[in-house]
């Protein structure tokens, strides 16, 4: 259990910029013989704004499931401002992190407002009976968050559409939307998963705006991109996982400036990378099994280069659950 000295819970986060908001430990997920995330500790503070970046299947959507209780972690733990969270997606949001998902997740059939009270949800007061017998209790609590709803739809651009459906909306208001039901659960740390992909660059602009906006409401961001200009305007710090190890942390021009974080992208083999280990010694193994000079006795094999080509990308057995 983390314990805080310096603070009490009753102080406010903007007179303790320090305070740490998420404190992921020794993060492990591990799918069947896949180790998705390996080990990872990432700390966000309050006031802050830090990106997740790494190449396609790094492990930061499995990160952030494991953050927010859609994944048991095989190993690690994590807390939010020093509780250590249960892994159940609804406690997390209770606790106060919320998240928007790659791949979209609004009701589509219900409207943009409506789509904004389900994110309430966790806080309204009200139960099932006083919904059912709609007293006075509840009204006046759907009158409380209806107008908090719209006030996040301002807030995110999209108050004039609040009674559209969410499915009329083109792909980039959809994104707004998710992040203004996530405001909604009112968090103290908002988890956003590429919440520019598919976007022009004047919404990616507009978005980078809105980003510092909800920091400034005092609200700690976590984001996951893979626009780089985004990340590297954005983020106080940025740390990179590659094969599901982190392998840099730091501020952007750090980053930036990392041999290895380029080498990662463009997928070059780099010393002391993840895996690396184990590659070197799958190549020393090949290299003694079958040296170049030495042509097999049977008929040739197909080349290597085909393989991939024809290899179905189904091979990667985990994409179903948040795609
Ligand atoms: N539920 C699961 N079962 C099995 N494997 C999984 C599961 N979820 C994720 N994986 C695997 O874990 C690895 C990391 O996937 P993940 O989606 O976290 O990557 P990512 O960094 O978010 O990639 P991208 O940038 O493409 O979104 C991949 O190899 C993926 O196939
Ligand atoms: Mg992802």
């Amino acid at each position: 259990m983390t314990t805080d000295t310096t603070t009490k819970d009753t102080a406010p986060d903007a007179t303790t910029p320090d305070r740490t908001v998420l404190d992921a430990r020794g993060v492990t997920m591990r799918f069947g013989g896949l180790t998705a995330v390996r080990g990872v500790d990432l700390t966000v503070r309050s006031g802050e704004i830090v990106g997740l970046i790494g190449p396609n299947g790094a492990g930061k959507t499995t990160f952030f499931n494991c953050l927010t209780g859609l994944y048991v972690p095989t190993e690690g733990e994590v807390r939010y401002k020093g509780t250590l969270l249960p892994p159940k997606s609804f406690k997390v949001t209770a606790a106060g992190i919320a998240r928007t998902f790659q791949n979209i997740r609004l009701f589509s059939n219900m409207t943009v407002l409506e789509n904004v009270l389900v994110g309430r949800h966790t806080r309204t007061k009200e139960g099932f009976w006083s919904a059912v017998l709609r007293g006075p209790g509840f009204h006046k609590a759907e009158n409380a968050s209806r107008a908090r709803a719209m006030e996040l739809l301002e807030f995110v651009g999209l108050a004039p559409k609040a009674e559209h459906l969410a499915r009329n909306l083109p792909y980039g208001e959809q994104r707004k939307l998710e992040i203004a039901r996530a405001l909604a659960s009112e968090p103290g740390l908002l988890l956003l998963d590429e919440p520019t992909a598919g976007m022009n660059p004047q919404e990616t602009r507009a978005t980078e705006e809105l980003v510092f906006a909800i920091r400034d409401m005092g609200i700690a961001v976590l984001v996951i991109e893979h626009d780089m200009r985004f990340i590297f305007n954005l983020c106080d710090r940025v740390a990179v996982l590659v094969q599901g190890e982190k392998l840099i942390e730091g501020d952007s021009a750090t980053v930036q400036g990392d041999d290895r974080v380029i080498a990662a992208y463009l997928g070059e083999p780099f010393e002391g990378a993840p895996g690396d280990e184990e590659a070197a010694e799958v190549h020393a193994a090949e290299a003694h099994a079958a040296p170049p000079a030495q042509a097999p006795t049977e008929a040739p094999a197909p080349a290597p280069t085909e393989a991939p080509a024809d290899t179905p990308t189904e091979a990667e057995p985990g994409k179903e659950n948040d795609r």
